[in-house]
């Protein structure tokens, strides 16, 4: 039960956007204070890029620390709403986070397969720490949603990947917010694209906006994959997918279709990049721009800085969005990949200062 004392700070998706939701009112209105997170615009790495306006949409500051939680909380409370007494997901770890979160929040039991070996060690943490039943399952993140999926035909426990609609309608809710924020859609969205539901819920949410004349345009939608892992691009599953973005390591992804329509009615791209320039780009937001994001979030600004490489005049006058998708304390082991030069000293005055080149 939601105590009154829970609302006035943050309101969350569901209450905040009950209008556009499937909300009835037997949904209980479950949340973390998910959304309302900020657009911050760029200071420096908008020089590289070129174009009129960039922003960051930090989707990293929803409480696990992705965008997962929007469509999580609206499946969780429709979970609950049709009496479910479990949740289930397969994941790279966002999605298992998240619904190990809400999931507690709920009384629910949360069941999470997970690909063996690799899954980022800060996601793992936040179901272990929830409680969630983690199943690291030997194979990939295909693998295990199709087993997933079986599961919650087989058994009254409800699925709650983005094939599950209600996470789509709750994600959906993101670009409603960078509409209200701008004052209108952006002339493009960069997001990265792994199990594509979320470029999936972005159309749908900016189209809503534009049928409601709350937005005078529709963006183009610019979507990314990593190069190891890029069926879409590629035009044909992969069978091993292999990157260091593990959140978006994914060779069949289950919003195929739905991206690709997204991608044509918008008249937008989805591309790929390589792992390089995915933590080229990781480094660059990190140092330039204050922003700690994980490596799969960091795609989209690889695939922007490629652009701004490839053909700048693409991007001139543009007025840009960036989806900024995780945390980068996700992923520590990626963080602390490169080298890091922190030399111990005495705990003296004189060696610190001798040591900051201060003496
Ligand atoms: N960025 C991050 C940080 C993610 O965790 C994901 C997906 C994506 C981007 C891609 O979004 O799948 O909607 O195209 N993570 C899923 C998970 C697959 O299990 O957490 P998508």
């Amino acid at each position: 039960m939601e105590r009154l004392t829970d609302k006035p700070a943050a309101r969350g998706v569901l209450e905040r956007y009950r209008d556009r939701l499937p909300v009835t009112d037997d949904t209980p209105m479950l949340s973390l204070g998910e959304g309302g997170t900020p657009l911050v615009s760029s200071r420096r790495l908008i020089e590289r890029v070129g174009c009129k306006d960039l922003y960051f949409k930090l989707e990293m500051c929803n409480p696990t620390s992705s965008f997962k939680d929007r469509g999580m909380v609206v499946a969780v409370a429709k979970a609950l709403e049709a009496g479910a007494r479990a949740v289930l997901c397969a994941s790279t770890g966002n999605t298992s986070a998240s619904a190990a979160a809400y999931a507690a929040r709920s009384g629910l039991d949360a069941f999470v397969l997970v690909p063996h070996g690799r899954v980022a060690r800060g996601k793992l943490a936040q179901a272990v720490a929830h409680g969630a039943r983690i199943l690291s399952v030997r194979g990939n993140f295909d693998d295990a949603l199709a087993i997933a999926r079986r599961i919650s035909e087989k058994h009254p426990i409800a699925l709650v990947n983005s094939v599950n609609p209600h996470r789509i309608e709750g994600q959906k809710t993101a670009a409603f917010e960078i509409v209200d924020d701008l004052g209108d859609a952006p002339d493009l969205l960069f997001i990265p694209v792994g199990n594509a539901g979320n470029i999936t819920a972005y159309w749908r949410g900016f189209v809503e906006y534009f049928q409601a004349e709350r937005a005078g345009q529709k963006p183009r939608m610019i979507g990314w994959q990593a190069a190891g892992a890029a069926p879409i691009v590629r035009g044909e599953p992969v069978a091993d997918p292999q990157t260091v973005a593990t959140a978006i390591r994914i060779g069949n992804p289950a919003s195929w279709e739905l991206a690709v329509a997204a991608r044509d009615e918008s008249g937008g791209e989805i591309n790929a990049v390589t792992d390089e320039e995915i933590l080229d780009a990781y480094h660059l937001l990190a140092e330039e721009e204050g922003i700690f994001c994980e490596p799969a979030s960091a795609a989209c600004v690889a695939g922007l800085l490629k652009t701004a490489a490839e053909h700048p005049e693409s991007l001139r006058d543009q007025t840009i969005v960036c989806v900024i998708t995780g945390h980068g304390l996700k992923d520590p082991e990626t963080a602390l990949a490169i080298e890091t030069d922190a030399p111990e000293v005495d705990a003296d005055l004189a060696a610190v200062e001798s040591a900051m080149g201060l003496a």
